[in-house]
């Protein structure tokens, strides 16, 4: 570790900087709770190097030590700041995740919204921005990230920040009619007039957002598709986010993962195995999907002691009511299931609540039949991608997704379900368990070619040569792929790799 406050000051006068703003900073390779986010910015900061700031996940009751501070990792600044615990309170559990959570994620019924919450949300950005326009150069080019920065940009265009900002929603965008029950939402919202482009997952998003701020922020919509009110031009489009697809394929396959997929082997004999791999997160449909599975064996009963279903669980955010009465559900479901259906020999469902590493996940994928990816409401979900590329082509698993995640809008060839409709995704369960060789392997490449064209560099390659398209003018230029720089800092040996 480098505290590099000089290295970072001397560095700002570079041709052009990527500069990523985000709650969560966090190397997916240790971090086993990783996230979509910081699996997907971890990739893409891999690749073309610059700073990343955010949140360091601590929580400081002295307000007097909310210093940033700065470290050089794998060629990366990584400049982190605390928060108080009032701060966390209101920004983190309060506006983000009981306000904005559940609201872009369709369930009104879940958003409780309190001034307070706001208020403090509204703190920490303007303390963040200000923190930041401190290390910013004047050819830096600026990526914010999720639903907890909305108002970065707006803030430092306050510190007179004249550079590119660009921001990208990693949750969906629902239509304005739900969007407009937030209290607040005009204040909130305009700010994203602020960033030079907006980024959402999927054309679904992208359109939502710009019939909101037709309707509720009197934008003009431009022949190219960008928004102006009277002061402010933004571009916004669709740009499916996607995962290192060489790294994970090699994941699974590697001598780590033949080890663990034999170790799996031998734990559940010949039985089909079913993998779900999602955080404890009301969004991503867990008790509808154990209540198809106890279906599934009801109404199949062939497959009884057949097939286990491993479902993976990392808890989040767990002091929230919400989560607590979700994983309450589950832990009863479970119950449920493995008392109808066990036997002596066979447990029907394995839960793990807790977070295994990725490549421990890729060794699940691969040695699996089925992944079973049925969120009621979903920004891309990586997880999807992350099973189509772990899988032996010559012998593929099925995935059966459900049409509400974003990767349902370009990945058609998987099994695709409401979650909601329990008999069907029991039905899709058998067919995937039963699907001939032949079919797997035509879907699965079908999958597979998508998903390498939509991968994390074209993901952030977009993004970035269209925030720079959205400057003519400006000075910097990025290096969108470092991997001839000769002036590329020394990467540190790889972390040891977590179980
Ligand atoms: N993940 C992990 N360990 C776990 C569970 C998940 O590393 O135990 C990773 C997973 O591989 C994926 C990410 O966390 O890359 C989850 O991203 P996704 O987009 O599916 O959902 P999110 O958590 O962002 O809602
Ligand atoms: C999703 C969100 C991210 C968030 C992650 C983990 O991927 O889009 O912004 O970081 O979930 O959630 P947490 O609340 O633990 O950061």
């Amino acid at each position: 570790m480098v505290t590099g406050k000089t290295g970072i000051r001397k560095d700002r006068e570079r041709a052009g900087r990527l500069v990523v703003v985000s709650n969560r900073v966090a190397d997916p390779k240790r971090d086993r709770k990783a996230g979509g986010l910081a699996v997907a910015v971890g990739e893409t900061l891999e690749a073309t190097g610059g700073g990343w700031f955010g949140w360091s996940g601590e929580v400081t009751p002295d307000a007097h030590k909310l210093k940033p501070v700065i470290r050089l990792v794998d060629g990366i600044y990584i400049v982190t700041i605390d928060l108080t615990s009032e701060e966390l309170d209101g920004y983190y559990f309060g506006f983000s995740n009981q306000c904005l959570w559940p609201l872009l994620h369709y369930r009104v019924d879940l958003v409780h919204f309190e001034q307070k919450y706001y208020d403090k949300y509204k703190i920490v950005n303007r303390r963040f921005a200000s923190a930041l326009a401190k290390f910013l150069g004047p050819n830096d080019i600026i990526w914010i990230h999720d639903l907890h920065l909305i108002p970065m940009a707006a803030e430092l265009r306050q510190h007179r920040c004249k550079q590119p900002i660009g921001f990208f929603l990693h949750v969906p965008f629902p239509p304005p009619e739900v969007v407009a029950t937030l209290p607040r939402h005009h204040d909130l919202f305009k700010d994203l007039m602020a960033y030079d482009l907006l980024g959402f997952q999927t054309q679904r998003d992208a359109r939502c957002f710009r019939t909101y701020a037709m309707q509720e922020l009197g934008a003009k919509r431009l022949e190219d598709g960008s928004l102006e009110t009277a002061d402010r031009r933004v571009q916004c489009d669709a740009f499916p986010a996607g995962i290192d697809v060489d790294s994970f394929a090699e994941l699974s396959t590697n001598a780590e993962a033949r080890k663990q997929i034999a170790f799996l082997r031998e734990s559940i004999g010949k039985r089909a195995l079913v993998v779900g791999v999602d955080r404890l997160d009301y969004s991503k449909g867990l008790t509808q999907r154990l209540t198809a599975y106890g279906e599934f064996l009801r109404r199949y009963p062939e497959n009884r002691n057949k097939v286990v279903l491993m479902q993976v669980t990392p808890p989040s955010r767990e002091t929230l009511e919400s989560y607590a009465r979700i994983r309450r559900e589950l832990d009863r479901l479970e119950g449920a299931i493995n008392g109808e259906f066990g036997e002596m020999n066979w447990t029907p469902v394995r839960y793990l609540r807790r977070a295994i590493s990725r490549s421990r996940l890729a060794a699940l994928y691969r040695a699996s039949r089925v992944g079973l990816v049925t969120p009621l409401r979903d920004g891309m979900n990586l997880v999807a991608k992350e099973y189509v590329v772990a899988q032996d082509e010559s012998d593929p698993g099925v995935l059966i997704l459900s049409r509400f995640a974003g990767a349902a809008e370009s990945m058609g060839r998987a099994l695709i379900v409401n979650p909601y409709d329990v008999e069907q995704v029991a039905y899709a369960l058998q067919m995937a368990i039963h699907m001939p060789l032949e079919e797997r392997r035509e879907r699965h490449q079908a999958l597979l070619a998508t998903i390498k064209k939509e991968d994390v560099h074209a993901w952030s390659r977009a993004f970035l040569t269209r925030l720079q398209e959205a400057r003519p003018g400006f000075g910097g230029t990025l290096p969108l792929d470092r991997s001839n720089e000769p002036s590329r800092p020394a990467r540190k040996k790889a972390p040891p790799k977590a179980s």
